[in-house]
């Protein structure tokens, strides 16, 4: 480690800080939920073995298996959610040979040294990419949930309740399209619709979407006139998007990365990055990304919506050029398409490094790779919540800290913007009056989480 930052991380040892009801009420839930999760998927193993007669013993033997091992990794994840209660110390990730392993067991090590290596004493960041981590060694370890990721039928599910929003940006994005030419030649049109853009990719990071139409804050267009600025300056360039969540955030950055490079000419590549591992809940695997290609191309996958036959051609329309970028690597992930969970070692090395406990400010030591390849990028977008903490080190800078001076040295080495809603306590570049107010102020007390 090169940098070092004036403040400390968060931590749960503050209880009136949102760590701490993190530590004691949202991870006991997600932990829950995925016990369900495989309580469920055992049980209907248990009714298929059942029915099977004895001439397909092979089969049977295989689902007796996996409905062991399932009910191993069960009795793992109680374990972990009784000893996390109790503020015990935190296990060493097993051998499950996959990346990062080293990494976190000697980080935990370090912590240990200063008697911080237990749940409710361990920086918030580590701690809580630590769960990830560790909740993915319990099904690597095994022969049969060794793809599986615990969220799947969660996010899936939250994004076919997103249908209503799909139809309207399908149908703005349609109407675009009869103005392309007038759009092209004319570019403080375009600027406007960037800025709309932005917005529609930022607010795509709420859990709320009704938020989607808090667009007119002042503020933040003048950040986006910066961005806009940068990004004239630039003639087919590439942009990256650091993922984050599954459904309806990613259908906002591919709708995002669709304007760039269908009606810029700044932009003709998109390269996106998922993760490697079931990851804070909702983010983007290698399989949601081609997943979200074909839940959009049928719209079945969206009863509620409300869509008329144009809508439903104009989402059509839009998936269909998104799947042609996606065929001519006009569009594509930063690993292979078919990238396993786990990475499949050498295949899913460029994504390696999103799923550390580290703070971005070290990245071109941790992963000079990455940062070389990320300097050829015309500009790097993070988006979400956690990439924000990450990028910041999760510190108590003070609010009134210049974004830059937060970023230490990754500050400068390649052009980057950060969207995200505020869900955790960790928040630069906000002027002291404003956060004065802010923080004075009943209603917008919250602000740093509240995600509005
Ligand atoms: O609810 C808190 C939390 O789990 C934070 O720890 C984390 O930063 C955030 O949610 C994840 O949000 P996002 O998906 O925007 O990164
Ligand atoms: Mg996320």
């Amino acid at each position: 480690m090169t940098f070092s930052a004036p403040y400390p991380p968060y931590d749960p040892l503050d209880k009136s800080g949102f760590s701490y009801d993190t530590v004691i009420r949202r991870w006991p839930i997600i932990i829950t939920s995925i016990i369900d999760e495989l309580h469920n998927a055992c049980h209907f193993l248990v009714l298929e073995s059942q029915a099977l007669d004895d001439s397909a013993s092979d089969k049977k033997a295989l689902l007796d298996e996996k409905v062991k091992e399932g009910n191993e990794v069960v009795a793992k994840i109680s374990k972990l959610k009784y000893e996390m209660a109790r503020d015990r110390v935190m296990d060493e990730i097993e051998d499950d040979g996959e990346g990062n392993r080293d990494v976190y067991n000697q980080e935990l090590a370090k912590l240990g040294e200063d008697n911080r290596n237990t749940w409710f004493t361990a920086p918030w960041l580590f701690a809580e990419c630590y769960l990830y981590r560790l909740l993915r060694s319990y099904f690597a370890v095994t022969k049969q949930w060794n793809n599986y990721d615990p969220f799947h039928s969660s996010k899936l599910k939250t994004f076919k309740q997103s249908g209503a929003s799909i139809y309207k940006i399908a149908t703005t994005i349609h109407d675009l399209e009869k103005r392309k030419g007038e759009l092209i030649a004319n570019p403080s049109k375009l600027q406007i619709l960037f800025t709309e853009m932005v917005q529609m990719c930022l607010w795509g990071n709420a859990t709320d979407l009704s938020l989607l139409t808090h667009m007119t804050e002042e503020d933040i267009k003048n950040l986006q006139t910066t961005v806009w600025e940068h990004l004239k300056g630039l003639k087919n360039a590439r942009v990256d998007f650091v993922l984050d969540n599954a459904g309806f955030e990613l259908f906002t950055d591919l709708v995002f990365a669709d304007f760039l490079v269908t009606y810029t000419p700044h932009v003709s590549s998109v390269v996106f990055h998922p993760k490697l591992i079931p990851w804070f809940v909702s983010d983007v695997l290698p399989v949601d990304f081609t997943e979200t290609l074909s839940v959009l191309s049928d719209p079945s996958n969206f009863p509620e919506a409300d869509s008329s036959p144009e809508s439903l051609e104009h989402l059509k329309s839009m998936v269909n050029r998104w799947k042609s970028y996606v065929e001519t690597g006009v569009f594509k992930l930063s690993v292979p398409l078919d990238t396993p969970l786990g990475g499949g070692g050498e295949k899913g090395k460029k994504a390696n490094f999103w799923t550390t406990p580290y703070p971005y400010w070290d990245m071109e030591t941790l992963d000079p790779e990455l940062v070389k390849y990320l300097k050829e990028s015309g500009l790097v977008i993070f988006k979400g919540d956690l990439n924000y903490r990450k990028l910041t080190g999760d510190i108590k800078w003070p609010a009134w800290t210049p974004f830059d001076e937060a970023l230490g040295p990754l500050a400068g080495a390649f052009p980057l913007l950060s969207l995200r809603t505020n869900k955790a306590d960790v928040a630069v570049g906000v002027p002291k009056d404003v956060v004065e107010k802010l923080d004075a102020d009943e209603e917008s007390e919250k602000w740093r989480v509240d995600g509005r």
